[in-house]
């Protein structure tokens, strides 16, 4: 979808923004004099307030260049935020994808921040995952090519909608990341396309299973043993800030790229989504290029572990005992918990190699998760109230809420083990997305800032209704994270 800024209306679909209540709906009415009986009728005959999310289509008008004039409700004026006008913008282009019309208009942004925002609703909303469909019906495909926003500042909305731009780069990424199939995204192939994202000035480094290896990630390595592919950490750095030396933030993220349960087999019904299980993978990668896209002035490092979860000779077993690189042994109890698995070894990486002043992994790590939050929510885990309120900020102002869950001794003695330093499950039944944050906490080094996401319910939703999302894979994680650097990490 091209996204353009100009200071008149053009195209065959136009969309007015309306405020709730009647100055904004009379507001509306009026900006097209030609059409202002008209729309007055409309706005009647559909009880049209300009609640959030309120649209109202007048078909071929014949006093209008358009064929089609939208009026769509913003909300209070007093109360409109970012996300209302990203979501009004949204809500018009979802309706006009594949509707015949070509080319939007959208009227009433009042300045070039609002404009900015906009337009990147309008992208978001756009965005579909059509790569592997060859016999599309032509009813069914894209019509919609561009969206102008109309505004008196077009330069200045441009230049604030260039970082806007890069964030919707990077949830357009992790959203691809997570929708490809388990036989073209593994480890390897998944390894191989994040190196390609050197082009963008990210420093990339590949740690294969030799070198993991070496650094006796056993835990790790244990996850992947039954699969053909091989496993693989990968490192993308940006070192933006003033000071390269000075200590970096670290993101983390739970990339398996196919959970099967492993020899603790998952029940067959829903198993491909499954294939989402990198979505905290998808998300640091995803926030990695929209910080290099928009060249963020901070020095941030992500680490993602990749692996394939699968049952096979070479599998690993419930009763096996592995070694972490951090020299902790692990009972694994069951191979289905694989995500802490995979994390402890590189958050351990991430704290030897890059020392980070804060640290926050993303991780589809829990069912249980779905159980607390459902799909509104991801869940927060952390040592640090400062981090849960920075993160807890950001995500509000992103529309990727998060809700802090506890940690505490009593939940940690759950994954005591009889005979190795920790066992790799709670007690069934028993807060199990607080357990399996507690097994992450037991390898962050004692004063180390962190948090854990828990991101099983958000970074698939089954029929959802955002309009800035997609059914599906929603790229949950990029905005957070690139928001929590803009307003707290930049020099
Ligand atoms: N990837 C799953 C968690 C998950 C479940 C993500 C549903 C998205 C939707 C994770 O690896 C897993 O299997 N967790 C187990 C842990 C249990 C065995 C302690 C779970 O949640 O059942
Ligand atoms: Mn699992
Ligand atoms: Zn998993």
């Amino acid at each position: 979808m091209q996204i353009k800024f100009s200071a008149e209306p053009t195209g065959d679909a136009i969309a007015y923004l309306a405020y709730e209540g009647d100055k904004g709906v009379e507001f509306a009415a009026a900006l097209d004099k030609a059409a202002e009986t008209t729309i007055r009728r409309a706005i009647a005959a559909g009880s049209f307030k300009g609640a959030a999310g309120q649209v109202i289509e007048i078909l071929a008008p014949e006093w209008s260049d358009a064929t089609r004039v939208l009026i769509v409700g913003v909300g209070r004026k007093t109360s409109v935020s970012e996300i209302g006008w990203q979501k009004a913008a949204a809500s018009v282009v979802k309706r006009l994808l594949t509707s015949g019309a070509k080319a939007l208009a959208i009227v009433g942004a009042p300045d070039r921040a609002i404009a900015a925002n906009v337009g990147l609703g309008a992208r978001l909303a756009a965005y579909r995952f059509d790569h592997y469909r060859t016999t599309l019906k032509p009813e069914k495909k894209p019509s919609l090519t561009s969206v102008s926003v109309v505004t008196d500042s077009a330069a200045g909305a441009r230049s604030d909608y260039a970082p806007l731009a890069a964030k919707a780069e990077g949830v357009e990424l992790a959203r691809n990341l997570v929708s490809e199939p388990p036989n073209v995204l593994h480890p390897e192939s998944y390894a191989d396309r994040i190196s390609e994202l050197a082009e963008l000035g990210l420093e990339i480094e590949v740690l294969d299973v030799a070198a993991m290896t070496k650094l006796g990630m056993g835990s790790l390595l244990g996850v992947g043993q039954g699969s053909v592919r091989g496993s693989r950490l990968c490192v993308l750095k940006w070192m933006g800030g003033k000071d390269k030396k000075a200590a970096p933030v670290a993101f983390v993220g739970k990339g398996v790229t196919f959970d099967t349960g492993g020899i603790s087999l998952k029940p067959g019904p829903g198993m491909q989504d499954m294939k989402g299980d990198m979505g905290g993978s998808a998300a640091v990668v995803g926030a990695m290029v929209a910080l290099a896209k928009r060249k963020a002035k901070a020095n941030i490092v992500g680490l993602v572990g990749l692996v394939e979860n699968m049952p096979d000779g070479n599998a690993q077993r419930p009763g096996d005992i592995v070694k972490s690189a951090a020299g902790k042994t692990i009972e694994i109890q069951n191979t289905d918990a694989e995500g802490r698995l995979v994390l402890c070894d590189v958050l351990w990486y991430a704290q030897k190699k890059y020392n980070p002043k804060a640290m926050v992994d993303l991780a589809t790590l829990t069912g249980a998760i779905i159980i607390s939050l459902g799909n509104e929510h991801a869940g927060v885990f952390s040592n640090s109230d400062d981090l849960v309120a920075k993160l807890t900020a950001a995500g509000k102002a992103e529309g990727e809420p998060v809700w802090r869950l506890p940690l505490g001794a009593g939940y940690d003695r759950q994954i005591d083990s009889e005979v190795a330093d920790m066992r790799n499950i709670g007690n069934a039944g028993n807060a199990g997305s607080i357990t399996a944050a507690q097994f992450l906490q037991r390898f962050i080094d004692d004063g180390r800032v962190w948090a854990h996401l828990d991101i099983a319910g958000t970074a698939w939703k089954p029929g959802n209704d955002n309009p800035l999302e997609p059914t599906w894979a929603t790229g949950w994680g990029v905005r957070i994270l690139d928001r929590l650097i803009a307003d707290n990490y930049e020099d």
